[in-house]
């Protein structure tokens, strides 16, 4: 099991690069949830306490260039409130000169082009702003970004390693990654399809049943040649659901019925059968005949995995389907996990979250593990 070794360096005022996971999802350039921040609190105190002086690097979004709504800017108003003293760093060139804080937020690191081209230059900028390194993003160790992987690479064994979070996030996921209580249901929905979907089919040959909802089952859908109207589907992906329709059939469950809308998310929604889509209608949610399915399987499950619920947290109308699989996990007896920012935004705001076994800050991240893959970002820790 990797542990954090970082506790007992010697990093009194000594500069140290901290890659954190803080992609929080915001709304009107407010945090709709900040569950990520929180969880990365035990590091940051542990790291005041040792009296370093903490640069903090994250992404926030999957912007490819500066863009204001995905500013890390916006989470200044969160240090602030809880009473630490941060200096915004605009660009990474510039954090020499800043004032005496202890604490550096460095700009979103996804306006910069090299994190994500992986380019030896940037990754050489950001490991000179400190002496030691940190990571304890959980939630992006399953990419090759410059700040997850290369950054690492540039700092001695002892002076490199991983943050309290992802000590945590491993020793939580670990008894499901190896031995699940049975049978093991994942419930998989929401976007990012191209990360996901393929994720999704890793995990189908571990799990007992794997429950698909919009809007991942909008490609499973198109495969089976069912109609999704205007609704997000990943081309590319098509054959591969296909293929796993024909060797995990029984164990994939679609919805049979919809809730869908004409034009906009924002306005009117009715419930149509799967087979009855428009071409003009979009997918927002599920209906209550594919709702009872679900409730019928999670009653029966030993271990539940939940990322992406359907519907749109500020769309109040979308949420009754996402509000009622929320109940039926949580009512179940399993162990029950609910993983990524959107679904645990949502978990949130209707009170939910206790209820779980465990949380945790990881989408793709989480659903990578948990499938028994190498995560790019451990390599170094
Ligand atoms: C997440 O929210 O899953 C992590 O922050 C990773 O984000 P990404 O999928 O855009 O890399």
């Amino acid at each position: 099991m990797i542990r954090a070794q970082f506790q007992s360096w010697d990093i009194r005022n000594q500069p140290v690069l901290v890659r954190a996971d803080l992609n929080v999802p915001l709304h009107n350039n407010k945090i709709i949830s900040d569950f990520k921040l929180k969880a990365f609190e035990p590091t940051l105190q542990e790291l005041l306490k040792q009296q370093a002086t903490i640069i903090i690097a994250t992404h926030i979004g999957n912007p490819s260039e500066h863009h204001a709504a995905l500013s890390t800017q916006l989470l200044m108003p969160w240090f602030s409130d809880r009473g630490y003293s941060v200096s915004f760093a605009p660009d990474i060139a510039t954090v020499q000169t800043l004032s005496q804080n202890n604490i550096i937020l460095l700009e979103n690191l996804r306006f910069f082009a090299g994190e994500k081209e992986q380019s030896t230059y940037f990754a050489h900028t950001l490991a000179k702003l400190g002496n030691y390194y940190i990571n304890d993003a959980f939630g992006v160790l399953h990419r090759s970004d410059a700040s997850v992987t290369q950054v690492p690479s540039l700092f001695a064994v002892d002076r490199r390693s991983c943050g309290l979070l992802v000590e945590k996030e491993l020793r939580m996921l670990t008894g499901i990654r190896t031995a699940p209580q049975r049978p093991y249901v994942c419930i998989l929905g929401g976007g990012k399809p191209e990360t996901k979907l393929p994720l999704l089919t890793h995990l189908l040959p571990l799990v007992d049943t794997m429950v698909v909802l919009p809007a991942l089952s909008n490609t499973y859908c198109t495969a089976l040649q069912q109609p999704v109207g205007k609704s997000i589907i990943c081309k590319e992906l098509v054959a591969e659901c296909l293929q796993n329709l024909r060797t995990d059939f029984d164990a994939i469950i679609l919805p049979v019925d919809y809730q869908v809308t004409s034009k906009t998310v924002s306005d009117s929604a009715r419930i149509v059968a799967a087979i009855d889509v428009q071409d003009d209608d979009i997918i927002i949610a599920v209906g209550p005949k594919t709702l009872a399915l679900v409730q019928a399987i999670t009653h029966q499950a030993g271990t539940i995995v939940i990322n992406g619920l359907p519907g749109f947290y500020e769309f109040e109308h979308t949420l009754d389907s996402a509000k009622a699989l929320l109940t039926s996990i949580t009512q179940s007896t399993a162990h029950t996990i609910v993983c990524g920012s959107d679904s645990i935004a949502l978990a949130e705001k209707y009170n939910f979250l206790p209820q779980f076994t465990y949380a945790s800050t990881g989408g793709g991240a989480t659903l990578a593990y948990l499938a028994g893959q190498i995560l790019p970002g451990l390599h170094y820790l």
